[in-house]
């Protein structure tokens, strides 16, 4: 079946509404199909109400259509059972619910947390916190200067001291695919725990915990074409069910009595307060949508980036191109000759291109590289071979006023 990008494109009303936007910043958040949106408005304007507490059959549908999109996510990740599912705020949450629970009951002094260079700061920070309060080490795995991952040095640096070792699949700032499946076994055979960070793969590959065999995954659902402020926390179910309670209130417990408070199972215990409902359902949506295009909108991301890259290469010899591993998700991320980043991309958005410039929250990766920051265009499924030619002329357009 060929893959009909205009008709793709139709289903999302910022991209028809906006015909001369070549949006080029889907690393940064992805846009909405109609039927997202439709599973937010359709919540808020026929089924509101609040979940896990009423007795009412409103409140029973929206409670059923929560836990169904719970259903969705753990069919995304094929995880083994739902409840090893999480929702949190997105993938900076759900590290940091793993940091402070998981590492806050685990980690002691002389303990390590093995990282990698290309982290981005949603997987270090929360670590160094955590590091802070235990006195556990942090401990860095060295990126190529071609943007990809030192595995054997990675794998050097297991030890019977590390604990954990946290890695992206996908660096948001350069591209680069790491080996997870690979590091994950390393990992485990020194006992160490795994966490991969998915929020940049999850819009662009099939994800399966149970073939990467990771302890913890994390993914954001506005990457994916979801709503933002809703993502999810894949944990095995055996360690999760060991964790402590990461925030405390309504409908994480079992029975709150000043003398002691008792606490729900998994997922339960995890999700304190009233969630994002409509979120969790617009999510749900999401996942069912992007998965129904795959494996075709991988396909046409990988040739787009292909010919995106060699016409650069062709046309823009000045321009450098930050991150060329073998192995990469749609990402170019460059430098345009001496012209300060920020000025190509406030520039680019002169020609309609809208793309990401800076460190891309991802500063130790810059300072690997011995820069400050880049331009970054990163194409989704539903961008356009005629939208990569319109990037590279606005480039070459760029290039004369300098
Ligand atoms: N983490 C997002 C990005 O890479 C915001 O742009």
């Amino acid at each position: 079946m060929s893959f009909d990008v205009e008709k793709i494109r139709s289903a999302f009303p910022l991209l028809r509404e906006n015909p001369t936007l070549v949006y080029l910043d889907s690393a940064a958040t992805a846009q909405k199909p109609q039927c997202v949106i439709d599973a937010v408005c359709n919540f808020y304007a026929k089924h509101n109400a609040n979940i896990h507490r009423g007795l009412y059959r409103l409140s029973q549908q929206a409670t059923a259509d929560f836990e169904r999109a719970r259903e969705r996510v753990a069919a995304f990740l094929n995880a083994r059972e739902s409840r090893e599912c999480v929702f949190t705020r997105g993938a900076t949450e759900a590290i940091n619910l793993v940091a402070a629970s998981w590492g806050g009951a685990n980690l002691c002094a002389g303990d390590e947390i093995l990282l990698t260079e290309m982290e981005h700061h949603a997987n270090i920070v929360p670590w160094q916190l955590v590091a802070g309060r235990t006195g556990a080490k942090i401990v860095v795995a060295p990126m190529r200067d071609d943007g990809s991952l030192d595995v054997p040095a990675l794998k050097n640096l297991i030890s019977e001291k590390t604990k954990i070792v946290g890695v992206t699949q996908t660096s948001n700032a350069l591209g680069t695919v790491n080996p997870v499946k690979e590091i994950c076994a390393a990992a485990h055979a020194a006992g160490a725990l795994t966490l991969v960070d998915a929020a940049q793969s999850a819009a662009h590959f099939v994800l399966d915990v149970q073939d990467i065999a990771c302890d913890f995954l994390v993914f954001s659902g506005h990457k994916v074409c979801g709503p933002t402020g809703i993502g999810a926390l894949y944990a095995r179910a055996e360690i999760l069910e060991k964790m402590p309670p990461y925030q405390g209130g309504g409908d994480m417990i079992e029975t709150v009595d000043f003398a002691g408070t008792t606490f729900r199972g998994i997922p339960g215990r995890f999700e304190a307060g009233t969630p994002n409902i409509a979120g969790a359902i617009g999510l749900g949506a999401a996942l069912d949508y992007v998965s129904a295009l795959r494996p075709q909108a991988q396909a046409h991301e990988e040739a787009l980036l292909a010919y995106a890259t060699k016409k650069i290469r062709a046309e823009l010899p000045e321009l450098r191109i930050f991150g060329t591993a073998e192995k990469k998700a749609s990402v170019i991320s460059f430098h345009l000759g001496e012209i300060h980043p920020s000025d190509v991309g406030m520039l680019l958005d002169t020609f309609g291109v809208a793309v990401r410039v800076g460190h891309h929250c991802a500063m130790p990766l810059m300072k690997r590289l011995g820069i400050t920051g880049t331009v970054r265009a990163s194409f989704a499924f539903y961008n356009t071979f005629e939208e990569a030619d319109r990037f590279v002329g606005a480039l070459k357009k760029v290039r004369e006023m300098f």
